[in-house]
Formats: C-alpha cells, sequence, structure tokens
C-alpha cells in the first residue's frame, strides 16, 4: 500500500491497514538497531525538530535515536529552553520554528488538539507525541506492535487496561487502536478515575481490577497521573496497590500465558509491584526497544517512504 498520510495526530483517523502497514515497516527497521554500525542514509538531509512542551524520557528519546539512525537532522527544543518562558505563545514558537524549513515536527503539549491546530496553522508534517489527556499514538502503535511481535497476531485477544484510565492519553489511544486491530479491551480502575462514556470508544468496563487481569491475554497497567488531577481520587497510595494494583496475590488469578505492560514512567509499589514489573511476564522494556523502530517508520512513511529516501 502506499501510506499518503502527512501527519500522525491521532489513532482514531488511521486504519487498521495503515496501523498494520506501519506496524510491519517498524518490523522490517528493527533490524537496523541490531547492527553494529546503526545508521542509514534514508532521510539524510531531512530536519526533525522535537518540540516537547512537557516532559518526557522515553518518547522523546526514541523519536531523537530514530530520526539519528535514519541520518535525519535532529534538534530539541523544551519549553523551558525556549521563549515560551518569555511569554511567545505557542503558535508564534511554532511558526518561527518551520521558517527554518524543518520536514516534520514532533510535538508534545499539555493541551488537547495542541497538534492538531499546528497541522491546520502550519506546512510542515507534524506527529503528536501526546497531547494532554486525548491522544498518543505512537505509544499505541508500539503497544500493538510488541503485542503482535509477543502473541502472533492482535485480533481476539483479550487486553485489560488498569489505572487511571480517565486523565490517561495512552488509555484512549490503546482503547481505539486494539479495538481497530480487532481485540477486546476491558478498563478497570477506581470509579473516580473511569471515564463516563469510555464504553463509546469500543471498551467494556470490569467489576473489578480482579475480573479484569482473570480474563486478561494482556495486562496494561497505568500510573496515576498526579499532574493531571486537580482533587483527591483516591484516599491513599497504599490503599490504591492493594485494590487496584498489580502484585503477586492478584498475578495467581491471571492466564499463565499473560503478558505485562506499561507506557511507563512505572510508579513501582504503586500500580505495579517491583517483582511483576522486571519479572518473567513483563514485556516493559520491549515496548521502548520496539519504540524506536516503530517511530523510524513513522518519520520515514511521513517522509514519503521510499520515494523520497536518500538510497546511495
Ligand atoms: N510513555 C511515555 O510517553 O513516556 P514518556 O513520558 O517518558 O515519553
Amino acid at each position: 500500500m502506499q501510506f499518503e498520510r502527512k501527519h500522525i495526530l491521532d489513532m482514531e483517523s488511521l486504519s487498521a491497514e495503515e496501523i498494520t502497514f506501519i506496524i510491519d515497516t517498524a518490523d522490517r527497521l528493527k533490524e537496523i538497531s541490531r547492527r553494529p554500525v546503526k545508521k542509514v542514509p534514508t532521510l539524510r538531509g531531512k530536519t526533525v525538530v522535537l518540540f516537547f512542551y512537557e516532559a518526557s524520557t522515553r518518547t522523546r528519546s526514541s523519536f531523537e535515536i530514530a530520526a539519528k539512525r535514519l541520518s535525519a537532522d535532529s534538534i530539541s527544543i523544551s519549553k523551558a529552553s525556549s521563549s515560551m518562558v518569555k511569554g511567545e505563545t505557542l503558535i508564534d514558537t511554532a511558526k518561527n520554528i518551520e521558517a527554518m524549513n524543518p520536514d516534520i515536527i514532533v510535538v508534545r503539549h499539555s493541551s488537547a488538539g495542541a497538534p492538531h491546530m499546528l497541522a491546520r496553522l502550519l506546512k510542515t508534517s507534524i506527529i503528536n507525541a501526546g497531547d494532554g489527556m486525548h491522544s498518543h499514538p505512537s505509544q499505541a502503535l508500539l503497544d500493538i506492535m510488541t503485542v503482535r511481535e509477543k502473541k502472533g497476531s492482535v485480533k481476539g485477544l483479550k487486553i485489560a487496561i488498569i489505572g487511571d484510565i480517565s486523565h490517561s492519553r495512552v488509555a484512549r489511544s490503546d482503547i481505539t487502536g486494539f479495538t481497530k486491530m480487532g481485540a477486546e479491551v476491558v478498563v478497570a480502575g477506581p470509579p473516580t478515575m473511569i471515564p463516563k462514556g469510555i464504553e463509546s470508544l469500543g471498551a467494556q468496563v470490569a467489576d473489578s481490577s480482579d475480573d479484569a487481569v482473570k480474563k486478561a491475554d494482556v495486562i496494561i497497567m497505568l500510573r496515576i497521573q498526579k499532574e493531571r488531577q486537580n482533587s483527591f481520587l483516591y484516599p491513599s497510595d497504599r490503599e490504591y496497590s492493594k485494590i487496584f494494583g498489580l502484585n503477586r496475590e492478584r498475578m495467581k488469578k491471571a492466564k499463565k500465558d499473560v503478558l505485562i505492560m506499561h507506557p511507563g514512567p512505572v510508579n513501582r509499589g504503586v500500580e505495579i509491584s517491583s517483582e511483576l514489573a522486571d519479572g518473567p511476564y513483563s514485556i516493559i522494556l520491549d515496548q521502548v526497544t520496539n519504540g524506536v523502530s516503530l517511530r523510524m517508520a513513522l518519520l520515514f512513511l511521513i517522509s514519503g517512504g521510499i520515494r523520497n529516501a536518500d538510497t546511495d
């Protein structure tokens, strides 16, 4: 298939065929990261700007590594190191970046819809690296890639997403992405952290975290997004951990071949015990590894794929 998209903004706008094509491309690019010299000339001469208005470890570094492995030039701009601290608006900052002719701007912003707005206002390709509580498409794509790699297929699997669903862009993008790929998604967590109408995205709400764990082929644990909550939504970390956290006791109810995932950052001892985060069911670091090739695929495809690649 020909990938014709200029932007990657959310999972809603990607078809199952496009998701498969992106992940197939990422699978093919993965071996580059295993070479002694981890670099190909494919995006030589292209410029990627990483514009991160919010903190990030995994997304930012993997986009940067992905750009470098494809020989693109990349620069990073954070809120703290930009003139936004002097009062410059997001739009003015973005227009000034665009005036320097980058090919792709990767944006993370605390406001939902910021990347969509930039995609409307600018001519440059935009990749959403996480916008507020709305969407995190590259995370959902790497999650689907990792499950497909480990289980062979996503279709028919039961995916349990447990934790702070309300404030999680990963939850929204994973629900949309996994259901598009034919999986069944169940969510669980404190009632104060399950948004009304979540069923409209295609997820079912489990009766309890035990119930969600028992039936799941894949368990995705989420941290409590305290930075996005403006009131106390649970009594204490200890109580949360006991009722909703993944620990040795709760895992006794899980299937023998279950996979444990987490988008990170992990709050050990709250949503998941260290023993399970580091244990044999955990594929948390596989997600991070796949994040590089998945983001290489996005940069490659958004740049026009093989048509615009440097093949020297
Ligand atoms: N999963 C994720 O978005 O992690 P970072 O916030 O570290 O990028």
